[in-house]
Protein backbone atom coordinates (compact mmCIF):
# COMPACT_ATOMS: atom_id res chain seq x y z
CA UNK A 1 0.00 0.00 0.00
CA UNK A 2 1.78 3.27 -1.10
CA UNK A 3 2.40 6.43 1.63
CA UNK A 4 2.42 9.55 0.60
CA UNK A 5 2.45 13.26 2.21
CA UNK A 6 -1.29 14.60 2.94
CA UNK A 7 -1.61 17.17 0.54
CA UNK A 8 -5.09 19.31 1.36
CA UNK A 9 -8.41 20.42 -0.71
CA UNK A 10 -6.69 18.65 -4.44
CA UNK A 11 -8.88 18.32 -6.81
CA UNK A 12 -11.76 20.90 -4.68
CA UNK A 13 -14.04 20.90 -7.39
CA UNK A 14 -15.86 24.40 -6.35
CA UNK A 15 -15.19 26.74 -3.63
CA UNK A 16 -16.92 25.34 -0.28
CA UNK A 17 -20.00 27.15 0.72
CA UNK A 18 -21.30 25.27 3.30
CA UNK A 19 -20.61 22.16 5.79
CA UNK A 20 -22.46 19.99 8.04
CA UNK A 21 -23.11 22.26 11.04
CA UNK A 22 -24.85 24.92 8.88
CA UNK A 23 -26.94 22.85 7.24
CA UNK A 24 -27.97 20.08 10.24
CA UNK A 25 -28.39 16.42 9.94
CA UNK A 26 -29.86 16.73 6.04
CA UNK A 27 -26.99 18.78 5.18
CA UNK A 28 -24.84 16.28 6.86
CA UNK A 29 -27.05 13.31 5.06
CA UNK A 30 -26.77 15.23 1.75
CA UNK A 31 -23.10 15.67 2.01
CA UNK A 32 -22.35 11.86 2.85
CA UNK A 33 -24.21 11.14 -0.65
CA UNK A 34 -22.44 13.25 -2.36
CA UNK A 35 -19.08 11.97 -1.06
CA UNK A 36 -20.26 8.37 -1.10
CA UNK A 37 -21.55 8.99 -4.96
CA UNK A 38 -17.95 10.13 -5.78
CA UNK A 39 -16.51 7.35 -4.39
CA UNK A 40 -18.98 4.67 -6.64
CA UNK A 41 -16.73 6.35 -9.79
CA UNK A 42 -13.49 5.19 -8.66
CA UNK A 43 -14.60 1.54 -9.07
CA UNK A 44 -14.42 -0.33 -12.44
CA UNK A 45 -15.53 -3.39 -14.42
CA UNK A 46 -14.09 -6.69 -12.93
CA UNK A 47 -12.78 -4.85 -9.75
CA UNK A 48 -12.60 -6.46 -6.00
CA UNK A 49 -13.99 -4.06 -3.58
CA UNK A 50 -14.50 -3.72 0.16
CA UNK A 51 -17.29 -2.00 1.70
CA UNK A 52 -17.12 -0.41 4.88
CA UNK A 53 -19.66 0.03 7.44
CA UNK A 54 -21.79 2.62 8.71
CA UNK A 55 -24.32 5.63 7.65
CA UNK A 56 -22.08 7.00 4.66
CA UNK A 57 -21.35 3.71 3.30
CA UNK A 58 -24.98 3.34 2.97
CA UNK A 59 -25.01 5.79 0.45
CA UNK A 60 -22.32 4.12 -1.02
CA UNK A 61 -24.36 0.72 -1.87
CA UNK A 62 -27.06 2.30 -4.07
CA UNK A 63 -24.51 4.35 -6.34
CA UNK A 64 -22.25 0.64 -6.65
CA UNK A 65 -25.50 -1.32 -7.51
CA UNK A 66 -26.53 1.53 -9.91
CA UNK A 67 -23.29 1.36 -11.67
CA UNK A 68 -24.58 -2.11 -12.94
CA UNK A 69 -20.39 -3.10 -12.84
CA UNK A 70 -19.53 -6.96 -12.91
CA UNK A 71 -17.67 -6.35 -9.60
CA UNK A 72 -16.90 -8.76 -6.52
CA UNK A 73 -17.12 -7.53 -3.29
CA UNK A 74 -16.18 -8.40 0.69
CA UNK A 75 -18.08 -6.47 3.83
CA UNK A 76 -16.93 -5.40 6.87
CA UNK A 77 -20.38 -6.05 8.51
CA UNK A 78 -23.51 -8.25 8.53
CA UNK A 79 -25.22 -5.04 8.72
CA UNK A 80 -23.24 -3.94 5.06
CA UNK A 81 -23.50 -7.95 3.73
CA UNK A 82 -27.19 -7.97 3.88
CA UNK A 83 -27.87 -4.21 2.60
CA UNK A 84 -25.13 -4.81 -0.36
CA UNK A 85 -26.69 -8.22 -0.88
CA UNK A 86 -30.24 -6.81 -1.02
CA UNK A 87 -29.19 -4.19 -3.42
CA UNK A 88 -27.75 -7.05 -6.34
CA UNK A 89 -24.57 -6.75 -5.61
CA UNK A 90 -22.38 -9.61 -5.32
CA UNK A 91 -21.05 -9.88 -1.83
CA UNK A 92 -18.56 -12.98 -1.05
CA UNK A 93 -16.74 -14.35 2.45
CA UNK A 94 -13.36 -12.62 2.46
CA UNK A 95 -12.01 -16.12 2.65
CA UNK A 96 -11.20 -16.16 -1.04
CA UNK A 97 -9.42 -13.54 -2.12
CA UNK A 98 -6.15 -12.58 -0.53
CA UNK A 99 -6.04 -9.01 -2.06
CA UNK A 100 -8.74 -6.29 -3.33
CA UNK A 101 -8.88 -3.36 -5.89
CA UNK A 102 -10.12 -0.83 -3.63
CA UNK A 103 -11.81 -0.95 -0.60
CA UNK A 104 -14.33 2.31 0.44
CA UNK A 105 -15.06 2.96 4.15
CA UNK A 106 -16.48 6.61 6.05
CA UNK A 107 -14.36 7.48 9.27
CA UNK A 108 -14.91 9.35 12.59
CA UNK A 109 -12.19 11.62 12.79
CA UNK A 110 -9.90 12.55 10.05
CA UNK A 111 -6.95 14.88 11.09
CA UNK A 112 -4.96 16.66 8.81
CA UNK A 113 -1.78 14.62 8.47
CA UNK A 114 -4.10 12.15 7.52
CA UNK A 115 -4.68 9.79 10.87
CA UNK A 116 -8.35 8.52 10.75
CA UNK A 117 -10.05 7.05 13.84
CA UNK A 118 -12.71 4.92 12.76
CA UNK A 119 -14.61 2.22 14.77
CA UNK A 120 -17.79 4.36 15.81
CA UNK A 121 -19.66 1.33 13.81
CA UNK A 122 -17.36 -1.23 16.38
CA UNK A 123 -16.32 -2.70 13.05
CA UNK A 124 -13.12 -1.17 12.84
CA UNK A 125 -11.18 -4.41 13.12
CA UNK A 126 -12.29 -5.96 9.89
CA UNK A 127 -12.62 -2.53 8.47
CA UNK A 128 -8.75 -2.32 8.59
CA UNK A 129 -7.98 -5.62 7.10
CA UNK A 130 -9.81 -4.48 4.24
CA UNK A 131 -8.31 -1.39 4.01
CA UNK A 132 -4.51 -2.97 4.44
CA UNK A 133 -5.78 -5.41 1.62
CA UNK A 134 -6.59 -2.75 -0.83
CA UNK A 135 -4.54 -1.11 -3.45
CA UNK A 136 -6.61 1.92 -3.06
CA UNK A 137 -8.57 2.69 0.18
CA UNK A 138 -11.19 5.18 -0.41
CA UNK A 139 -12.81 7.44 2.65
CA UNK A 140 -15.71 9.31 2.33
CA UNK A 141 -17.39 11.79 4.67
CA UNK A 142 -19.20 14.20 5.70
CA UNK A 143 -17.68 18.12 6.31
CA UNK A 144 -18.00 17.52 9.92
CA UNK A 145 -15.45 14.94 9.81
CA UNK A 146 -12.03 16.66 9.37
CA UNK A 147 -10.58 17.88 12.46
CA UNK A 148 -7.46 19.81 13.55
CA UNK A 149 -6.57 17.06 15.95
CA UNK A 150 -7.35 13.63 16.49
CA UNK A 151 -9.38 13.47 19.80
CA UNK A 152 -10.57 10.61 22.08
CA UNK A 153 -12.43 8.22 21.87
CA UNK A 154 -10.68 6.05 20.26
CA UNK A 155 -12.31 2.47 19.73
CA UNK A 156 -11.06 -1.00 20.54
CA UNK A 157 -11.66 -4.14 20.26
CA UNK A 158 -10.69 -6.66 22.90
CA UNK A 159 -10.50 -10.29 23.39
CA UNK A 160 -13.02 -11.52 25.66
CA UNK A 161 -10.59 -13.78 27.73
CA UNK A 162 -8.81 -11.94 30.38
CA UNK A 163 -10.98 -8.92 29.82
CA UNK A 164 -10.49 -7.61 33.30
CA UNK A 165 -6.63 -7.73 33.03
CA UNK A 166 -7.02 -5.98 29.78
CA UNK A 167 -9.30 -3.65 30.72
CA UNK A 168 -6.85 -2.85 33.52
CA UNK A 169 -3.27 -2.50 31.48
CA UNK A 170 -5.49 -0.14 29.35
CA UNK A 171 -6.79 1.77 32.16
CA UNK A 172 -9.23 4.90 30.50
CA UNK A 173 -11.71 2.77 28.79
CA UNK A 174 -15.00 1.72 28.50
CA UNK A 175 -17.14 -1.41 27.32
CA UNK A 176 -19.60 -0.29 24.62
CA UNK A 177 -23.38 -1.84 25.86
CA UNK A 178 -23.13 -3.39 22.33
CA UNK A 179 -22.92 -6.87 21.29
CA UNK A 180 -20.06 -8.57 20.04
CA UNK A 181 -18.39 -8.34 17.03
CA UNK A 182 -19.10 -10.76 14.24
CA UNK A 183 -15.54 -12.25 15.49
CA UNK A 184 -16.28 -12.67 18.90
CA UNK A 185 -14.75 -9.12 20.32
CA UNK A 186 -15.68 -6.65 22.96
CA UNK A 187 -15.82 -3.45 21.53
CA UNK A 188 -14.73 -0.56 23.98
CA UNK A 189 -13.56 2.46 23.59
CA UNK A 190 -10.22 4.18 24.69
CA UNK A 191 -10.43 7.50 26.74
CA UNK A 192 -6.78 8.76 27.30
CA UNK A 193 -5.11 11.02 25.05
CA UNK A 194 -4.43 10.85 21.24
CA UNK A 195 -1.80 13.33 21.14
CA UNK A 196 0.86 11.00 19.48
CA UNK A 197 -1.24 8.71 17.45
CA UNK A 198 1.70 6.48 15.85
CA UNK A 199 2.62 5.79 19.54
CA UNK A 200 -0.65 5.29 20.97
CA UNK A 201 -1.44 3.18 17.99
CA UNK A 202 1.72 1.22 18.61
CA UNK A 203 0.93 0.84 22.38
CA UNK A 204 -2.34 -0.42 22.00
CA UNK A 205 -1.42 -3.05 18.98
CA UNK A 206 1.38 -4.52 21.29
CA UNK A 207 -1.26 -4.60 24.46
CA UNK A 208 -2.00 -8.44 25.21
CA UNK A 209 -5.68 -8.47 24.70
CA UNK A 210 -6.26 -6.12 22.04
CA UNK A 211 -7.81 -7.34 19.25
CA UNK A 212 -7.76 -4.04 17.37
CA UNK A 213 -7.98 -0.16 17.29
CA UNK A 214 -9.80 2.65 15.25
CA UNK A 215 -5.89 4.34 14.49
CA UNK A 216 -5.73 4.35 10.55
CA UNK A 217 -2.60 5.45 10.00
CA UNK A 218 -1.95 7.80 6.89
CA UNK A 219 0.10 5.04 5.01
CA UNK A 220 -3.43 3.47 4.96
CA UNK A 221 -5.57 5.94 3.07
CA UNK A 222 -5.12 6.96 -0.71
CA UNK A 223 -8.09 9.10 -1.13
CA UNK A 224 -10.10 11.09 1.42
CA UNK A 225 -13.22 12.53 -0.86
CA UNK A 226 -15.41 15.07 1.63
CA UNK A 227 -18.63 16.39 1.19
CA UNK A 228 -19.06 20.00 1.76
CA UNK A 229 -22.36 21.27 0.51
CA UNK A 230 -23.16 20.56 -2.72
CA UNK A 231 -19.04 20.49 -3.33
CA UNK A 232 -16.91 17.32 -3.27
CA UNK A 233 -13.42 18.15 -1.79
CA UNK A 234 -10.54 15.44 -2.65
CA UNK A 235 -7.72 15.34 -0.57
CA UNK A 236 -4.73 12.96 -2.11
CA UNK A 237 -2.54 10.82 0.05
CA UNK A 238 -0.61 8.30 -2.40
CA UNK A 239 0.22 8.66 -5.73
CA UNK A 240 -2.72 6.85 -7.38
C1 LIG B 1 -17.73 1.90 11.54
C2 LIG B 1 -16.91 3.04 11.06
C3 LIG B 1 -17.60 4.09 10.25
O1 LIG B 1 -16.99 4.17 9.01
C4 LIG B 1 -17.49 5.40 10.97
O2 LIG B 1 -18.03 5.26 12.29
C5 LIG B 1 -18.24 6.50 10.23
O3 LIG B 1 -19.61 6.21 10.27
P1 LIG B 1 -20.68 7.10 9.50
O4 LIG B 1 -20.43 6.93 8.03
O5 LIG B 1 -22.00 6.53 9.95
O6 LIG B 1 -20.50 8.53 9.95
O7 LIG B 1 -15.73 3.16 11.31
O8 LIG B 1 -16.99 1.04 12.37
Amino acid sequence: MPGGTFRPAVGQTRAVSTDAEKTGAAGADAEKRLAAQAAAEFVADGMTVGLGTGSTVAHLLPALAGRGLAIRCVATSVGTQRAAAALGLAVEPFGTLDRLDIAIDGADQIAPDGWLVKGGGGAHTREKIVAAAADRFIVIADSSKPVPALRPPVPVELLGFGLPATLRELGQVTVRDVPASPDGGVIADYHGPVDDPAALAAWLAATPGVVGHGLFEPALVSVVLIGRGDTVERRDLAAL
